[in-house]
């Protein structure tokens, strides 16, 4: 028999003889040791669960020794070990011994046995001025020890100031019969086996009754960062439209991909080691298009055919095989779009297509609350014949007003890869002003005609961030409370999925960037 089963049995024989058992604290095990209250809980609650007993609570205050109350209560207080350590007669001790013997309880112990008058000084040294005392204190202490309490309550409040003495609340239980008392405890089936249903033994067995106030096992497995959650909203947005995700899953990238072949000058300050992060090993790479390298070399030169004088400076292949963490996911819309070229000329037809990704960039900035050295971008490529600046207004139109923000505008401004370029602005009821959100822009020929796409073909992209909406739907108003070693790790499993509402939408723009 379990200690559990011994438990109840013991419970059970207890109210077979006396009916009631009026308080458990008076329980004693077979040892005569009072039995442990929340183990005899566990044995209450599995009795109660099938009807043999009633129980209900009773607390009580109880109160107990310190550490030191403790100590006291066994050597006895500081005054007396100080009156005590002093020998009867006009000798008595040097302070210097008494404090040698009892350390740091001696100065405490000599005040108080000054002030109670046991002793006193006498040419210097320490005299008894009675012969005998009474340690109230340590009696106290002793009755308190036994009985859990004292009558007296300033005492007690005494005691306690004095951090000798605390209370407790303490819980036992009054146990009444149920209405199947029975001596004997009935196995309860938790589930019907297969073994029961061939011999039909379920028809005959009693059934353990489902706890519903059991308190379920926490799930142990993985859970979606807050940032997930939200990126898998937007993606289901992307989905919905047609959109096929871009394979982001490398953060590290060439500046051929990042910069060069987005007909980024190699002099642009982007590229400097204070905005981007290079990388020491491997520091450099010549994994990229050998063919796609001398026309953007040419193009960044002089502008090839693409109708462009280009930036009239001499192009080095170094500078494009340097090694980074790339700055934008851009770095991957233009090695697909060079795929999709390539799959044009393969298939001898130019077939339409639309991109996104939401994943990781770095950039060498400094950090406070709303900036970390890394963010993640939403990124939207569409590629189509004849497409217009009005397509991509019109785009992002019905794409803002699938995550609520339906007032949107436009305001001109400059990307080295897109003309025109629009920096996206929507307004914010609260604020009542008009926030910007996002980047957008038609991709340069310059860009598109070295990778190799049909001249009549235009691109559409635009690129905003995951934290800002991550932070309004959760509330969280320092980005390193959500990335980075300061994350509280109970929080990723607590925080419920995303929804992506109207309300957050407008609450949104009122977090970009520049605010
Ligand atoms: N790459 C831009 C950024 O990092 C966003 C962007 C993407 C702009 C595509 C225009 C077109 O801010």
């Amino acid at each position: 028999m379990s200690t559990g089963e011994a438990l109840q049995t013991y419970v059970l024989e207890t109210l077979n003889k006396d009916n009631v058992i009026e308080n458990t604290k008076d329980l004693n095990n077979a040892d005569g040791q009072p039995i442990e209250q929340l183990t005899l809980l566990g044995a209450l609650n599995s009795l109660k669960s099938k009807d043999m007993v009633d129980f209900t609570f009773i607390d009580r205050e109880v109160w107990f020794l310190t550490e030191e109350g403790e100590q006291v209560a066994a050597q006895g207080s500081h005054e007396a070990r100080v009156f005590d350590l002093i020998p009867s007669g006009d000798e008595g001790m040097t302070i210097a011994d008494v404090q040698a013997k009892l350390g740091e309880i001696a100065k405490v112990g000599q005040g108080k046995a000054f002030k109670n008058k046991w002793i006193s000084k006498k040419g210097g040294n320490l005299v008894r001025l009675v012969d005998t005392i009474v340690d109230q204190t340590q009696s106290d202490l002793q009755q308190i020890q036994k009985q859990g309490g004292h009558s007296d309550a300033k005492l007690l409040t005494d005691l306690k100031k004095r951090k000798l003495a605390d209370k407790q609340k303490l819980t036992s239980y009054r146990v009444t019969k149920g209405s199947e008392f029975a001596l004997e405890i009935k196995k309860e089936a938790t589930d019907i086996t297969y073994e029961m249903l061939q011999t039909g033994e379920w028809k005959n067995a009693s059934f353990k009754k489902y706890n519903f106030d059991a308190v379920g096992v926490p799930p142990t497995g993985g859970h979606l960062h807050p940032l997930m959650k939200v990126r898998q909203e937007f993606r289901e947005i992307f989905f919905e439209m047609g959109f096929e995700e871009m394979p982001t899953n490398c953060f590290a990238e060439s500046s051929f991909w990042n910069f060069d072949a987005l007909f980024q000058p190699q002099q642009h300050p982007a590229r400097d080691a204070h905005d981007t992060f290079f990388l020491k090993d491997p520091a450099t790479t010549d994994r990229f298009p050998r063919d796609l390298m001398e026309k953007i070399r040419v193009t960044h030169e002089t502008g090839g055919d693409t109708g462009s004088i280009g930036y009239n400076y001499t192009w080095k292949e170094e500078d494009a095989g340097k090694m980074l963490l790339r700055t934008h996911t851009t770095a991957v819309s233009s090695y697909m779009l060079y795929k999709l070229a390539e799959k044009t000329k393969a298939q001898g037809a130019f077939k339409p297509a639309k991109y996104f990704s939401i994943d990781r960039v770095f950039r060498n900035e400094s950090v406070d609350a709303t900036h970390l050295a890394e963010f993640h971008q939403i990124e939207g490529v569409i590629a189509d014949k004849n497409l217009t600046l009005g397509d991509l207004i019109g785009f992002m139109d019905v794409f803002f007003k699938k995550m609520g923000m339906d007032k949107i505008r436009f305001k001109p401004t400059y990307n080295p890869y897109t003309e025109p370029s629009m920096e996206i602005f929507s307004y914010h009821e609260g604020l009542k002003k008009w926030v910007e959100i996002g980047n957008s822009g038609m991709f340069r020929p310059e860009m598109l005609q070295p990778l190799g796409l049909p001249s009549d073909v235009r691109v559409i992209a635009w690129g905003l961030g995951l934290e800002r909406p991550t932070m309004v739907k959760y509330d969280i108003s320092n980005i390193r409370d959500l990335l980075g070693h300061k994350v509280n790790i109970a929080m990723i499993k607590e925080y419920p999925v995303c929804r992506l509402d109207k309300k957050m939408g407008k609450e949104l723009v009122g977090l970009s960037k520049d605010d």
